[in-house]
């Protein structure tokens, strides 16, 4: 009995306390789902649930006595001081963030506010509450901020990669917005000393991914016999990362980076949007070949080939030709590996939307938006 009370409580004392700003987005409820099912951490997960934020894909987890939610948006420093006071995190996971390119060409004053201003108010809490920290907690803190490869800007359609010395170079106002957030973290490291790590990784796919963004959008386009928009030739490269894998390298760098220093992170998968958009067409002719899209025949009609819906529209303003990381020092480092190829995960994101469509459903029809005004129910389901 004393043995298991001993255990209990150095168990409770192990357990540290993570700050996830984000967490109800594509990449940071991959993180909270990892760390749930893989660790013993207690997560709290901020965010404003802006449209882009989805509570549903916590649902595995959100359960747990080790998960917390708290509606906050990371502008408001007066809200995010008290939550310092309230949980006295361990560490920040800071992947909050307006971070859709298209969005951020056509309005982009919440790009400014969130990322900049956003990350400002988080660095400033995170500073006065790191200097009345001591002992243990004092050293082991971290300020992790997510960032993306998009600052390095474009890559001559060569063997170049971006490396964590290339320098910065954005062309949208989303990457522009992160570059400066990523200069606000570096200069709180050198200026008052907050222990920081950095991360920037490539395009992301996988599961939960908002049907604004390519994958999901051309999956969800075809199996309603939607065309499939192409942005000018189709002939932009990005370098491909499975969600999962993103999560697991997060949690890693977190644990294990050093301080001040960044982490490219990438799946070494390149591919132009042409390939990716006649990948998931080739994958969906097999599946409608074998009768497995029945559920969706009323929708796709007499479409034998998924390619023939492919539409070639005007292309973005800015849009950057080529982006391709160079993850080595990760992998050498901390020795990080993507687990799933561009094949294998993809097979199992076009899946995955094909057996969940409750979840998009209610994106589609916009109630998984009831959430942030609290009014969610089984009726608005
Ligand atoms: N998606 C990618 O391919 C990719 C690649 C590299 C880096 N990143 C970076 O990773 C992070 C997460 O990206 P994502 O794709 O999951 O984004 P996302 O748009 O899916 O999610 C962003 C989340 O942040 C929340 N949020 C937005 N503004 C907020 C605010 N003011 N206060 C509190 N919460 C707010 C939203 O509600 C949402 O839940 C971002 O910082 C992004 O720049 C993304």
């Amino acid at each position: 009995m004393l043995f298991s009370k001993i255990v209990l409580f150095e168990m409770i004392h192990l357990n540290k306390t993570l700050f996830i700003t984000g967490g109800a987005g594509f990449i940071g409820s991959a993180v909270i789902r990892y760390i749930i099912q893989h660790t013993d951490d207690v997560v709290v997960n901020i965010d404003k649930l802006t449209y882009a934020g989805n509570l549903d894909s916590l649902s595995m987890v959100s359960d747990s006595p080790r998960y917390h939610f708290e509606q906050v948006d990371i502008t408001a420093s007066g809200q995010i001081q008290a939550l310092f006071c309230k949980y006295q995190p361990d560490a920040v996971m800071h992947l909050a963030a307006e971070s859709h390119v298209d969005r951020s060409i056509t309005g982009s004053r919440v790009f400014i506010d969130t990322n900049i201003i956003g990350t400002y108010c988080l660095l400033e809490n995170a500073r006065h509450y790191y200097s009345s920290l001591s002992g243990e907690k004092r050293t082991h803190f971290r300020f992790h901020h997510i960032s993306t490869d998009e600052v390095f800007g474009d890559l001559p359609n060569t063997d170049a990669f971006f490396t964590e010395n290339t320098p910065y170079d954005p062309s949208s106002p989303y990457s522009a917005s992160k570059a400066a957030s990523d200069h606000l973290v570096r200069a709180w490291h050198r200026t008052y000393g907050l222990p920081v790590v950095l991360t920037n990784c490539s395009n992301n796919y996988g599961y939960y991914h908002f049907p604004e963004k390519l994958i999901p959008l051309m999956i969800l386009n075809a199996i309603h016999g939607k065309p499939l928009p192409v942005y000018g030739q189709g002939n932009q490269i990005r370098d491909w990362l499975f969600v999962e894998d993103h999560a697991r390298a997060l949690y890693l760098v977190l644990k294990e980076g050093k301080i001040g220093e960044s982490y490219n992170i990438g799946g070494h998968n390149e591919r132009t949007n042409l390939d990716v958009v006649e990948q998931i067409c080739e994958i969906l002719n097999r599946l409608q070949a074998v009768g497995k899209l029945a559920k969706f025949a009323p929708q796709i009609g007499h479409i034998r080939d998924f390619k023939s819906l492919i539409t070639f529209v005007a292309d973005r303003p800015g849009h950057d030709l080529r982006y391709a990381i160079d993850a080595s020092k990760i992998e050498h480092e901390l020795g990080w590996r993507p687990q799933e190829t561009f094949e294998s995960g993809l097979e199992k994101t076009v899946h995955w939307y094909l057996e969940n469509e409750a979840w998009w459903q209610r994106i589609l029809d916009g109630s998984y938006q009831l959430q942030r005004l609290g009014l969610d129910c089984e009726e608005s389901r």
